[in-house]
């Protein structure tokens, strides 16, 4: 069976085309970086009108890639939610517009699931049931994946995502957008202890230890953050960006790696699994990966390609909808919130 999936749910717009489970024989993404940049952060409707421009185009590689024609596939996956409206609706519109011209299947996928399935398009897969954690501009969550389309969440931030606050930092810093890999840079030259930054782990009455709460909260960290660095501004002091940039992602590493592994000692889990962009750090594969191995626990990360936005995690997830008999029909609507939460 081959699969055609369409992915545009935030930027990034991203064609794939699957010939299986495990076979991805085109991944295609193109990034609208250059249209957000100078404003540092998405504009959603300049992220529309991209989307529209991109979505033939990419489309067309993705077949080219494969060596195939719109002839040859058998379903149309597309991400139906959650992400921003505008975004959503191009991608998925075109996913419903030409099943129906080819008279093939159409599946709505949530871009959630095809983050907690992302691991299974590696080499050597995960098994059931695993405990994940998908961190990524728009969402901090916490998973227990039981098989293929049954996902339960057992944690989610309050407030900020942890890319969010990358972002929000490096505005703050100066470092552009986006911000993720621009405070990591930074924070390679600095001391991750140099600043006492805050970890929300959100109990009363207990806030140094980690407590049962498997929520997260990045705005604390974010205030303390901005706080440090206009005390040394209203001093004309020369901020120290490496060491704030080191010690703010010591503060975000730190909690998301023991809540996770806390979180799949809660499961009785002994397999853990992280996607979505904020999984391309690197000091966070690094302590996500110790802490793991200190609990017995093994850790699967997909490549960092499949760690981004894809539409090769979509079909996948798509094409386990589409066994489990979750097809759309043409009046189905995008959404911006998922049904998962
Ligand atoms: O999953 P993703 O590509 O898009 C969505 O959020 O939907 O994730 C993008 C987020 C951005 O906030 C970006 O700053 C962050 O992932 N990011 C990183 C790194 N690379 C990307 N954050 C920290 N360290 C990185 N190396």
């Amino acid at each position: 069976m081959h699969i055609l999936a369409i992915e545009s749910s935030c930027d990034d717009t991203a064609a794939a085309v699957l010939s299986g489970p495990d076979q991805v024989l085109a991944n295609i993404i193109s990034s609208q970086f250059d249209v957000h940049a100078p404003f540092g952060g998405i504009v959603p409707e300049l992220a529309s009108r991209a989307h529209i421009q991109a979505i033939w185009p990419v489309v067309d590689q993705a077949l080219a890639e494969a060596k195939l024609t719109l002839a040859d596939i058998d379903l149309i996956a597309a991400t139906q939610g959650p992400g921003l409206v505008g975004s959503l609706l191009v991608g998925f519109t075109f996913a419903k517009g030409l099943a129906m011209v080819r008279d093939i299947p159409c599946v709505g996928v949530d871009h959630m699931a095809g983050h907690l399935l992302s691991p299974l398009l590696a080499e050597n897969p995960p098994a059931f049931p695993y405990t994940a954690l998908v961190v990524s501009g728009g969402n901090t969550s916490l998973f227990a994946v039981d098989d293929e389309t049954t996902f339960v969440r057992i944690g989610r931030t309050r407030d900020d995502a942890a890319g969010e606050a990358f972002d929000k930092v490096a505005k703050l810093l100066g470092l552009g957008y986006p911000g993720g890999p621009a405070v990591s840079r930074k924070a390679s030259q600095g001391d991750p202890e140099a600043f006492a930054f805050p970890r929300a782990w959100l109990e009363k009455g207990k806030k140094e230890q980690l407590t049962k709460n498997l929520d997260f909260s990045f705005s604390g960290l974010k205030t303390s953050v901005v706080n440090t660095v206009n005390q040394f501004r209203q001093k004309n002091m020369m901020v120290p960006v490496a060491d704030i940039c080191a010690s703010f992602e010591a503060a975000v590493v730190d909690v998301l790696t023991r809540k996770t592994v806390l979180a799949a000692d809660k499961n009785g889990h002994k397999r853990v699994v992280m996607g979505g962009g904020v999984a391309c750090n690197q000091r966070l594969r690094r302590e996500m990966a110790r802490l793991c191995k200190e609990h017995g626990m093994e850790l699967y990360i997909p490549e960092p390609i499949f760690c981004t936005d894809n539409a090769a995690m979509i079909g996948l997830a798509g094409l386990y909808q589409y066994k489990a008999g979750n097809t759309v029909g043409p009046d189905a609507d995008a959404y911006s919130r998922s049904p998962l939460y």
